[in-house]
């Protein structure tokens, strides 16, 4: 109870700090999916502000624009913004007002700005770093420079805004002065007043990093450092030991109970707010290299399975480009039920692999030109079974395994292998049958000429409700119209 006032008492909004209990036993948090960059743009000519809010629209931006310091500072005060560029020279206001302003603003000096000029002289730039300026870019080299710059502070402000730093420190006056740098800085802070009340608030939240003094009264820096080291949720933050005792040996001992660095007092507080961006993004740098490795090796193995796929079905003339198809129509249903990237990625790949349990059934089954007879039609049945078992041992692909297990599921229970109904059926399987249905229907068959697009639609109208999923036959239905007035 008292340390939940404490903590509350000093300022941090605890309602948004990460809690164990929130993020259960996950070792890392990432960034959170992000959405577009606001930027403000602010210059007092109309061909630049249009030149600029062109390219950055062009990187996916929402941009917002402003012709003088003031108009500035309102739309800035007014709404959220991740990056603001200014000129210098502007009316009423100019850009190096407009930034000390901002930057003394107490809930948005952690906007990220950039001053953009048409002198390059060291003062001026040696003035724009004073004021607060994250960037000096002369308007000369602006349509070269700004867009990697822009990349690089947004990059790092989506890596770094937000995270959280415990500080645990004896002295008031250092816990007060670190807390109100890193807050300018744009991050949370959590402050203990030693180790136990840490420990005691690391049992609650899950910092990014830890700033520790070293002497402190019922538990110590390095008590501490060796504590979190040695816990499995805790050993992965990066924790930095701050203490006016410069000694070597004590400096390689706490290396060894796992500190991550070491920062002797007295040190300048913008050391430090440096120190620990460095530290956070060179941690979330790696677990983000780390996740788009796995992605990458996910894509060349959904590649690599997708070509087994088309190598099964280029020995039927009959089935030829199946997948493909059942996976651009997929698709389109996916984007006509207004899903997001991720689903429609998701759907693309349930089309595209769908089938793949065939490899696993015989030629003279598979390949066979006239009808099935009893016992052939239930070895061919266990095709949708075979693929989820094909695809079981890889994790990264576990998300499409129903839809290719229920992909010949019917709403109305008679479909394969396990008799599911209606809503029972996965969204994407259900998806997955109706386009499914469609291409076979348009496809000749040894036996018969494959339909029209008309009469086929007109079989999947009458399968609605029975065969197949109402509102997948629906968004079916408006997706080729869509297309069919493309
Ligand atoms: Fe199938």
């Amino acid at each position: 109870m008292f340390l939940s006032w404490k903590v509350n008492a000093l300022g941090v909004d605890s309602d948004c700090l990460p809690r164990i209990s929130q993020i259960g036993q996950a070792k890392v948090r990432l960034p959170q999916a992000e959405s577009p960059p606001r930027i403000l743009i602010l210059d007092d000519s109309p061909t630049i502000r249009y030149t600029l809010k062109k390219d950055l629209r062009q990187m996916g931006a929402i941009v917002s624009e402003a012709a003088n310091g003031v108009d500035g500072l309102n739309i800035a005060e007014a709404e959220d913004f991740d990056l603001i560029i200014t000129d210098v020279e502007m009316p009423l206001m100019d850009g190096f007002t407009f930034c000390a302003k901002l930057k003394s603003h107490p809930t948005k000096n952690s906007i990220p700005v950039v001053i953009l000029s048409s002198r390059e002289n060291e003062a001026d730039i040696e003035y724009a770093f004073k004021v607060g300026a994250s960037n000096y870019i002369t308007k000369s080299n602006a349509r070269k420079d700004i867009r990697d710059r822009v990349k690089e502070i947004l990059d790092r402000r989506s890596l770094l805004n937000g995270r959280t730093v415990l500080v645990v420190d004896d002295s008031p006056s250092i816990r007060n002065l670190i807390d109100k740098a890193l807050k300018k800085a744009g991050f949370r802070v959590l402050l203990a007043e030693n180790g136990q009340i840490a420990l005691d608030l690391l049992g609650r939240y899950l910092p990014d990093l830890i700033l520790s003094d070293l002497h402190m009264p019922m538990l110590d820096g390095l008590e501490l450092c060796k504590i979190v080291h040695n816990n499995r949720d805790l050993a992965q933050i990066p924790f930095i030991i701050m203490s006016s005792d410069g000694d070597r040996a004590k400096m390689r001992q706490l290396l060894e109970y796992g500190a991550s660095s070491y920062l002797v007092k007295p040190f300048n507080i913008e050391q430090l707010v440096v120190t620990t961006e460095r530290f956070l993004s060179d941690y979330f740098g790696r677990v983000l290299s780390e996740r788009k490795h796995l992605e990458a090796e996910r894509q060349m193995l959904i590649a690599s399975i997708s070509s087994l796929v088309l190598a099964l079905e280029a020995r039927d003339q009959y089935t030829r480009g199946h997948s493909e198809s059942v996976a651009s129509l997929v698709v389109d249903m996916a984007r006509e039920m207004s899903m997001n990237e991720g689903l429609i990625e998701r759907a693309r790949i349930a089309g595209k692999l769908h089938d793949l349990g065939k490899i696993g059934i015989r030629d003279d089954i598979l390949l066979k030109s006239g009808p099935l007879n009893d016992e052939e039609w239930k070895i061919l049945q266990l095709h949708p079974i075979m693929g989820a078992e094909i695809l079981s041992p890889i994790a990264s692909l576990a998300d499409i395994i129903p839809a290719i297990r229920s992909h010949h599921e019917r709403i109305d229970g008679k479909g394969y292998p396990e008799g599911l109904k209606g809503e029972q059926i996965p969204l994407l399987a259900r998806m997955v049958a109706v386009a499914d249905t469609y291409d076979a229907l348009t496809s000749d068959r040894p036996y018969r000429k494959g339909f029209s697009n008309e009469e086929a639609l007109a079989i999947i109208k009458k399968a609605k409700g029975e065969q197949l999923c109402p509102e997948c036959v629906e968004s079916f239905l408006r997706s080729v119209e869509k297309h069919s007035l493309d």
